[in-house]
C-alpha cells in the first residue's frame, strides 16, 4: 500500500513537472517579437496593420478598392536571411500576433452588429436512438458535442450560434502581450504583398508560411509543405511564373467533391462582385471539373479560361494576394464559414433558370463503391410511395450514373427531404433551400464522421443522424424502422407545407 503511494506520487510529481515545463515552453514560443508602430489603446484605432472595418459587401469593396488604387509593385521575392519560414496559422489564437510581425501583411477584420446578422434559422440536429448511443460510447479525438436529443420536435426549434472570442490581436506597438479580443469577428482577409503562392493553398511571405485553417493545418502536413518549399521552390525563385494580382481559394484536399465545394469555393463568397468587374484579378484554385462549373456560374459575363490560375502549374509568385480566411477541415470548428453565403450566391442563378415544372423532390443517394446502404432497395421502395402519395417524386441519385453537374444543383434545389448514406453527394445540399430535410446515415465506430451534420446545420436545413450498425467503410447496416420513422415524421411537414 505504501509502495502504491509512493509510485502515485512520484507519477503527479512528474506530471507537474511535465505540465509546467509545457506552459514554460508555449510562453518561450510566444515571446512576442519587436517591431515599433504606433499606439493606441482606442478600440477602433488598433495595431496599423490592421483594419476593423463592417462585415457588408459594399464596405469590403470600398475597402478593397482603396487598397488597389495604391498600385502595384512588380513581384519580387528574397529568402528570409535566417532561412526558414516561421508557420503561422489561424487555427491559433496567437495568429494575429505573429501576422502582424509582416510588413507586407495587410489585414481586413470584419465585424457584424447584432442588427446585421444574416438572419438564417440555424436548427437543433437530432439523432436516431442508434446516434446517441454511438456518440455516448464515442471515444475518438473529435470534440463532437454529446448533447444528442431523439426527440424529432425539437427540430423546429431555432438556435443562434453564440459570438465566440476568436484571435488576439496585438494593441501595443511593441507586440506585448497586450492584447484585446473582438467578439465580433465574422472573418477576415489578408493583403499580401510579394507572395508566393504554393499548390497546397499556402503563402510564403517575409519569413512567414502563411497557412489557411484548412486540411493542411496539422503538424505533419505543414511540415511537408516547408519541405515541398525546400524541394521544389527554393532554387527556382527566379522562375516561378509571375503574376499582378491573384486570389487565393484553392485549400489542401481541394480537388475533392466535399473539400472543394464545402471549404475551398465558400472563401470567395464575400468577394464575387469585387472579382467579377476587375478582370485583372485572377482566381488560383484546384480546377477540377465540378469548380469550373461553379465558377462559371458564380461569373457569368467572364471567360475562364481568364479568370483562373490552376493551381496543378505549380507555385507562382504574386505582387499582391488576396488571401481570405480559409475553411476548417471537416467544418468541426468554425460555424462561421462562408458556406451559407455561398448557398444564397448559387440559389442567385439557378432559380430563374429552371424550366422544367418544379417538382418536390425526395432524393436517395445511392453509393455503389465504398459505404454502400445494404438496406438501400428497402428504403427506396418505402420513399417510392411515400412520394407517390404526396405528389412528389422520388430522385435515385446513384454514383454510377450521375446527372450533369447541372442538374444535380437543379434536383437538390428542388428536394424537400434527401437520405443518404455518409458520402460527398450530400455536399450537393448546399444547392437546396434552407429548410431542407437531411437524414443521414453515418458510420459505425471507429469511422464515425459528422462533417455534414455541421454542413447541414451551416445551410439552415434539418438534420437528423442515424448510425449503422456495422461494417463500415465497405457497407452500411441500419436499423430500417429508425430511418422509416424520421422518414414519416419529416414528411408530415414537408406536405403541410406544400399544402399552405
Ligand atoms: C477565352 O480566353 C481564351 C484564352 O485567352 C481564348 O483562347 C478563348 O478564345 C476565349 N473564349 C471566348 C469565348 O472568348
Ligand atoms: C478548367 O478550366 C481551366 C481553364 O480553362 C482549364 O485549364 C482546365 O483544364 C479545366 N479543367 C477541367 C477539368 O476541365
Amino acid at each position: 500500500m505504501k509502495h502504491l503511494r509512493k509510485i502515485m506520487l512520484t507519477i503527479i510529481f512528474l506530471a507537474v513537472i511535465t505540465v509546467f515545463s509545457l506552459i514554460m515552453f508555449e510562453t518561450a514560443q510566444n515571446e512576442p517579437p519587436k517591431p515599433a508602430y504606433k499606439s493606441s489603446r482606442h478600440y477602433g484605432d488598433i495595431h496599423p496593420h490592421f483594419v476593423a472595418i463592417s462585415d457588408s459587401r459594399v464596405t469590403i469593396e470600398q475597402h478593397l478598392d482603396e487598397h488597389r488604387s495604391k498600385g502595384i509593385l512588380e513581384a519580387h521575392f528574397s529568402m528570409p536571411q535566417s532561412g526558414i519560414f516561421k508557420d503561422v496559422t489561424s487555427s491559433r489564437d496567437d495568429y494575429f500576433i505573429h501576422i502582424a510581425t509582416e510588413h507586407n501583411i495587410k489585414t481586413l477584420l470584419f465585424q457584424t452588429t447584432d442588427s446585421d446578422k444574416d438572419g438564417h434559422g440555424v436548427f437543433r440536429w437530432i439523432g436516431s436512438k442508434s446516434l446517441c448511443t454511438a456518440l455516448a460510447d464515442y471515444k475518438g479525438n473529435i470534440p463532437y458535442s454529446n448533447s444528442c436529443t431523439s426527440n424529432m420536435e425539437e427540430t423546429f426549434s431555432a438556435q443562434r450560434p453564440e459570438p465566440k472570442l476568436r484571435f488576439k490581436l496585438p494593441l501595443n506597438f511593441k507586440l506585448t502581450k497586450e492584447v484585446f479580443q473582438l467578439g465580433t469577428v465574422s472573418s477576415f482577409i489578408h493583403l499580401i504583398q510579394n507572395g508566393i503562392i504554393s499548390n497546397d493553398g499556402v503563402v510564403f511571405v517575409g519569413d512567414l508560411q502563411v497557412i489557411p485553417y484548412s486540411c493542411l493545418a496539422r503538424p505533419e502536413a505543414i511540415q511537408a509543405s516547408k519541405k515541398h518549399f525546400i524541394r521544389a521552390i527554393k532554387d527556382k525563385l527566379d522562375k516561378l511564373p509571375r503574376y499582378g494580382e491573384v486570389f487565393v481559394i484553392t485549400q489542401f484536399w481541394s480537388a475533392a467533391f466535399y473539400h472543394g465545394m464545402v471549404e475551398s469555393l465558400p472563401r470567395l463568397s464575400r468577394y464575387i462582385g469585387f472579382i467579377d468587374h476587375r478582370s485583372e484579378i485572377k482566381i488560383y484554385v484546384a480546377c477540377t471539373a465540378f469548380m469550373n462549373s461553379s465558377l462559371q456560374t458564380l461569373f457569368p459575363s467572364r471567360n475562364i479560361s481568364e479568370l483562373v490560375i490552376c493551381d496543378n502549374i505549380g507555385p507562382i509568385l504574386a505582387a499582391r494576394v488576396y488571401f481570405p480566411e480559409g475553411t476548417p477541415c471537416g467544418m468541426y470548428k468554425s460555424p462561421q464559414s462562408g458556406v451559407y453565403q455561398m448557398s444564397r450566391e448559387f440559389e442567385k442563378y439557378i432559380s430563374p433558370s429552371i424550366h422544367i415544372p418544379p417538382k418536390n423532390y425526395i432524393i436517395l443517394i445511392k453509393r455503389t463503391k465504398h459505404r454502400i446502404l445494404v438496406q438501400h432497395d428497402v428504403i427506396a421502395s418505402f420513399l417510392n410511395n411515400i412520394a407517390k402519395q404526396n405528389d412528389m417524386e422520388l430522385f435515385i441519385y446513384a454514383d454510377d450514373n450521375l446527372p450533369s453537374f447541372s442538374d444535380t444543383r437543379k434536383l437538390f434545389h428542388q428536394a424537400r427531404l434527401v437520405v443518404a448514406p455518409h458520402g460527398a453527394g450530400l455536399a450537393n445540399t448546399l444547392f437546396s433551400t434552407p429548410g431542407l430535410f437531411v437524414i443521414e446515415i453515418v458510420c459505425n465506430h471507429p469511422h464515425l464522421n459528422l462533417c455534414y451534420r455541421q454542413l447541414a446545420i451551416s445551410l439552415g436545413h434539418h438534420y437528423h443522424g442515424v448510425s449503422s450498425k456495422f461494417g463500415c467503410e465497405a457497407t452500411l447496416n441500419v436499423d430500417v424502422n429508425e430511418v422509416k420513422d424520421a422518414v414519416q415524421f419529416y414528411m408530415k411537414h414537408i406536405v403541410k407545407k406544400k399544402n399552405l
